[in-house]
């Protein structure tokens, strides 16, 4: 599986609960690459999106420990084990963790590849994401070149993880 995530310059990813900076070439650049896909999501995540509802196009999977909770167009999966049975199967390569910070950590040792968007701003963050730069098993692969929107330079990265964990039960 792969990830996808948009950092600042300190790695943060977001402030009380959603992201602060939004670039549109970024929004569609996510649209496109997941588009289709497997579609893994927090629960607190979810909130954050168009009325609290689950991606239209893709496959939907909800990481909750609510085991009541149901939620129209996402499976809800209650543990890692529990969505590693769901994506078994499924073409790793189009499967997505979208975050956030308590999946993204969880699953981070499973991801092949993390497309990283880096905005080259500072905002104010209370959630980050880790630093791949600092991690022994993750290479910067691709670094696109850099775009400005609103005066705010971005880039499209890839990392990849040469030594990826094979998707078990916990
Ligand atoms: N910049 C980006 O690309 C990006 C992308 C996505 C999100 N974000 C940011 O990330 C932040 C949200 O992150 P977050 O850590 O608060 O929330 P989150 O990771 O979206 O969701 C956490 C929730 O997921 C469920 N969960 C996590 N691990 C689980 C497990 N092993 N088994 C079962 N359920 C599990 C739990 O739900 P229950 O409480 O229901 O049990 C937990 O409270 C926001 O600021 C958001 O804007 C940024």
């Amino acid at each position: 599986m792969n990830l996808i995530v948009a950092v600042d310059n300190n790695w943060g990813i977001g402030l009380g609960g959603t992201q602060t900076l939004v670039i549109p070439e970024d929004r569609r650049y996510f649209q496109a690459l997941t588009d289709g896909c497997t579609v893994i999501v927090g629960r607190r995540t979810l909130l954050d999106f168009p009325g609290g509802k689950p991606l239209p196009g893709r496959r939907n999977i909800v990481l909750s420990r609510d085991a009541a909770l149901k939620i129209d167009g996402a499976v809800v999966v209650n543990s890692l084990s529990g969505l590693f049975k769901e994506i078994a199967g499924e073409d790793p390569d189009k499967v997505f963790v979208i975050g956030g910070d308590r999946v993204f950590r969880q699953l981070l040792p499973y991801c092949t590849r993390a497309y990283v968007t880096k905005i080259y701003a500072a905002p104010e963050s209370d959630t980050f994401f880790p630093n791949l730069d600092k991690l022994d098993n993750w290479v910067l692969e691709e670094t696109g070149e850099t775009k400005t929107h609103d005066g705010v330079n971005y880039a499209f990265l890839k990392y990849r993880n040469t030594a990826p964990l094979p998707p078990s039960a916990e």
